[in-house]
């Protein structure tokens, strides 16, 4: 299984080309929303007598060969990259090292939830053809082709992938997956997904794409992530710099018309079983945020969840909040320090939701 890569950075252009907001970025109120306005953590003070200060922690510790130039000319926002003009793609995801970090170790918590597992699909140990849809840093897809040397794995992503080495038997694609899709139908054995939240407009188009590329008999799984962080006892509470990302994600989704909701609509299983998929399993997860569960694995994987978060707070917000909600990056820095105080607290017991959905196509289709 594989450690934490360390990723080459594509060179951004020297030029930071203009980025137009997609929708006109608006002030967020508290009207219907209950959105807290950037202007609210500036004012935040610390009791330090409160909830046990003294005993927060301390910071974390702290397609190929062909690949076209375009491809490389990352759009450059506050700093960050993003993936080229492409299609209709918008991804809010940074495709930069820092970000890259954060996902390799959210791929790590992945695996740690599923028992070491990559997958839950019960597909052959001897499957053929098997695609990475949104395959990010390829840290799922390198993993994959180690596991199955005899499957020919194509992971495919706006953005170029940079991992130094890779399977034989794997390579990397880049497309607009929301685009009509010019794969062969019939031609895959499995194909994976796993957190394209906030990216997509049409997810019933989208998995019709995925059902026509799918062999009769093939599987399909996707897991995603809710934006909410929450806690079944309380401690995340309504106008926390916790709950209010959940609320400021969902209204930008709302806005951009690329909802962060899939997971709290059921679009996964209401889409599925619209393109004409039997569904075959469905799992609900938790992912503790911070190490406060009793129990060692799931301590783990919140110690874990908690670092990936840390590590680039502000590469999750930088596009979504800025070009979408309108914060300038000075109230993201204060909000994020809100957060990462939070985040370092024992008492604060907050995880968030992700399902995990395989589905078959049938046999005779
Ligand atoms: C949150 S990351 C998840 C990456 C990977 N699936 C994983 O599990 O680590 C979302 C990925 O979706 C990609 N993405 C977003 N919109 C896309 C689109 N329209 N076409 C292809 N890839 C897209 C982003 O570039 C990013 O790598």
């Amino acid at each position: 299984m594989s450690s934490l890569l360390t990723n080459t950075a594509a060179t951004a252009p020297e030029t930071e080309p203009t980025v137009e907001p997609t929708v006109e970025p608006t002030s967020t109120g508290p009207e219907s929303t209950g959105i807290l306005p950037p202007s609210h953590w500036a004012q935040v003070q610390h009791d330090d007598t409160d909830d046990g200060d003294s005993a927060f922690e301390d910071d974390n510790a702290s397609s190929t060969a062909s690949l076209s130039a375009s491809i490389l000319e990352y759009r450059v926002i506050h700093g960050r990259t993003y993936h080229s003009e492409r299609g209709n793609a918008q991804s809010w995801n940074p495709n930069d090292a820092l970000h890259d970090e954060s996902m390799e170790i959210l791929h790590h918590v992945s695996t740690l939830m599923q028992d070491g597992k990559l997958l839950l699909a019960p597909i052959r140990d001897d499957v053929q053809k098997v695609l990475d849809v949104a395959t990010g840093v390829g840290m799922w897809a390198i993993d994959f082709a180690d596991d199955y040397p005899g499957a020919e794995v194509i992971g495919v992503d706006i953005s170029p992938q940079k991992p130094q080495w890779i399977p034989p038997n794997l390579r990397f694609e880049v497309e607009d997956v929301t685009l009509p899709w010019t794969y062969q139908p019939n031609s895959f054995d499995y194909i994976h997904l796993r957190w394209l939240t906030g990216c997509v407009e049409d997810w019933n188009g989208f998995y019709r794409e995925i059902y026509k590329a799918l062999k009769p008999g093939g599987y399909f799984e996707h897991k995603e992530s809710t934006c909410l962080m929450v806690s079944d006892d309380g401690t995340v509470t309504e106008n926390s710099a916790l709950s209010q990302w959940g609320r400021v994600f969902t209204e930008a989704g709302r806005k951009l018309g690329r909802t962060f909701s899939v997971v709290e609509d059921g679009l996964q299983v209401k889409g599925m079983k619209e393109a004409g998929f039997e569904i075959v399993l469905e799992k609900d997860l938790k992912t503790p945020i911070g190490p406060w569960p009793e129990d060692e694995n799931q301590k783990l994987i919140g110690q874990f969840s908690r670092l990936a978060l840390d590590r680039d707070i502000e590469g999750y917000l930088n596009y979504i909040w800025t070009k979408v909600m309108g914060w300038s990056t000075e109230e993201i820095a204060v909000y994020a320090a809100h957060l990462r105080r939070e985040l370092r607290s024992p008492n604060i017991h907050a995880y968030y939701a992700q399902k995990v959905v395989v589905a078959r196509k049938p046999e005779k289709s």
